[in-house]
């Protein structure tokens, strides 16, 4: 889109880093997809961040193998000789017009003494404090590069103690958490730039160099949040679902039919099921049989994602609960959106139907039809469609 509206101008595209999926069985296929897809669009630079060497450095290794881009960091380092796992910064060049443009990127961890991790072959990796890397860095990038650009996962306030402590940066561009930054993060006249993370929001940053090379080049950003306005690329949608289809093929290998589970006390309800309900309350049955809540799991089943924990919670009953769905071997009857999945638990109600139970109103909508999956959800439009 963006290269649509100006065509002329170079586009470089930037990570801090921590992209990586950790202690999750199919980790290993969705890093190798994440690589995949960072070298489909054509990352300049990334930063190797700590979830990067979660698995071991040999891992990472491996990851590095696979990406056609370059890994940056000035602060993660072997304890014994000192020397970064990856370049400190990178230098990329863009070609404007006539002009060649040089940007340099650096990489800077957030400060973390506690991190430390052991090679196969005995070294330690260590984080350093980046302020002073950083300062040095910065003096050594500044004379050959037109722009200097820090990836960080510092947070925000830690990026301003960087803009004033290591003069001569153009731009700091960070992830930390969910943070986004908002116009007036500037310090010592560096913009800072904070896009969320989990791949939801896409900062756009332009920069516009002064002609002749002189003076501080001119800045202006801005955070897309990716919701439907923005068309999906076909390549990349292939690649997520094939992505996510192996996932679920793991996690469908990997789930059991038998799981342990703490016995429920007799005078707690749980579960009983919408066919249970239905002997009493037959219409309502059969008006929600015809709802799509009654086949969301078939839903999950066709997209080949019916083992994946990030989508079942909202595709079943009780997800979470310890009495609630587990996966679909173990707890077949707990799926798609059943009576109780408003109502909540019923078996009690069902030995004895004489007291209050089950009471449901627009608040037992909006766990599932929150922003990011139901866009479009109101209360007053949607219930008349499903109302019994
Ligand atoms: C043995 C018969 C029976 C079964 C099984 C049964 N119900 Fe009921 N239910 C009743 C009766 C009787 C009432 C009270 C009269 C009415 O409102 O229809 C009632 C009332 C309700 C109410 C209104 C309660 C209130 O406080 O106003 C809800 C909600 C409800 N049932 C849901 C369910 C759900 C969900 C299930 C399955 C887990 C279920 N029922 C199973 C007989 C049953
Ligand atoms: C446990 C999660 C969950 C809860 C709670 C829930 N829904 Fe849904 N709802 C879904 C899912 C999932 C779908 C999509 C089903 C599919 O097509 O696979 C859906 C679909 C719908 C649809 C159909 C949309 C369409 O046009 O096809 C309506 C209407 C709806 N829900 C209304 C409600 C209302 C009203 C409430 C609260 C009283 C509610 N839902 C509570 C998960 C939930
Ligand atoms: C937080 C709850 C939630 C989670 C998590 C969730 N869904 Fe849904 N899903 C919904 C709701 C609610 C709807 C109905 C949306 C509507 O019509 O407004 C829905 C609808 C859908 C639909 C469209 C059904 C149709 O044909 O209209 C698909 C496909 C779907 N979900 C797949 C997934 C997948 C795949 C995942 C995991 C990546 C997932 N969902 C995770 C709540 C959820
Ligand atoms: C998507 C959420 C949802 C599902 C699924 C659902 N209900 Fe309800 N149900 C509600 C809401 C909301 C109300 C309205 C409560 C009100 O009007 O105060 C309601 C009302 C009821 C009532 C009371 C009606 C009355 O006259 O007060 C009964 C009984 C009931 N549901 C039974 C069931 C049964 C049985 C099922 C499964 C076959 C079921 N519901 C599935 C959300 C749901």
């Amino acid at each position: 889109m963006f290269q649509g509206a100006y065509p002329e101008s170079p586009l470089v595209w930037v990570d801090a880093g921590n992209f990586a999926a950790v202690g999750i069985a199919s980790a290993k296929v969705r890093n190798e997809g994440i690589i995949q897809g960072l070298n489909i669009i054509g990352y300049a630079a990334v930063m190797l961040g700590e979830r990067e060497l979660a698995g071991g450095y040999e891992t990472f290794q491996a990851m590095q193998k696979q990406a056609t881009f370059p890994f940056v960091s000035a602060n993660i380092h072997f304890e014994d000789d000192g020397s970064t796992l990856v370049k400190p910064w990178v230098l990329h060049k863009v070609k404007h017009g006539e002009r060649e443009i040089r940007i340099g990127i650096m990489g800077l961890n957030r400060y973390n003494t506690a991190f430390l991790k052991a090679t196969r072959d005995g070294r330690n990796i260590v984080i350093a404090s980046p302020f002073k890397v950083a300062r040095t860095l910065v003096k050594e990038m500044r004379d050959e590069v037109d722009l200097v650009v820090a990836l960080t996962s510092l947070s925000i306030s830690q990026a301003r103690q960087l803009a004033r402590e290591a003069p001569g940066l153009d731009l700091i561009i960070g992830a930390s958490g969910g943070v986004l930054s908002r116009a007036q993060d500037v310090a010592a006249g560096v913009p800072i730039v904070f896009s969320g993370n989990q791949g939801k929001y896409l900062a756009e940053v332009r920069v516009h160099l002064p002609a002749d090379g002189e003076g501080k080049p001119g800045i202006r950003r801005r955070n897309h949040y990716l919701n439907r306005d923005y068309p999906q690329d076909p390549e990349l949608q292939m690649l997520t679902q094939e992505v996510l289809g192996k996932e679920n093929d793991i996690n469908r290998d990997l789930a059991t039919e038998h799981v342990e589970r703490e016995p429920i006390p007799l005078s707690r309800a749980t579960y009983a099921g919408s066919e249970t309900c239905g002997t009493c309350h037959l219409e309502t049955m059969l008006s929600w049989k015809l709802t799509s809540h009654a086949t969301a799991f078939d839903t999950l089943v066709a997209k080949n994602q019916d083992f994946s924990e990030e989508c079942v919670g909202c595709h079943t009953v009780g997800f979470g609960r310890r009495d609630g769905f587990v996966n679909a071997k173990a707890t077949p009857e707990l799926i798609h959106v059943q009576c109780e999945s408003c109502h909540g638990p019923g078996t009690l109600h069902v030995k004895d139907s004489s007291g209050r139970y089950g009471a449901a109103g627009a608040r037992s909508c909006l766990g599932c039809h929150d922003p990011e999956n139901s866009p479009d959800f109101d209360f007053y439009i949607s219930w008349p469609r499903i109302r019994h």
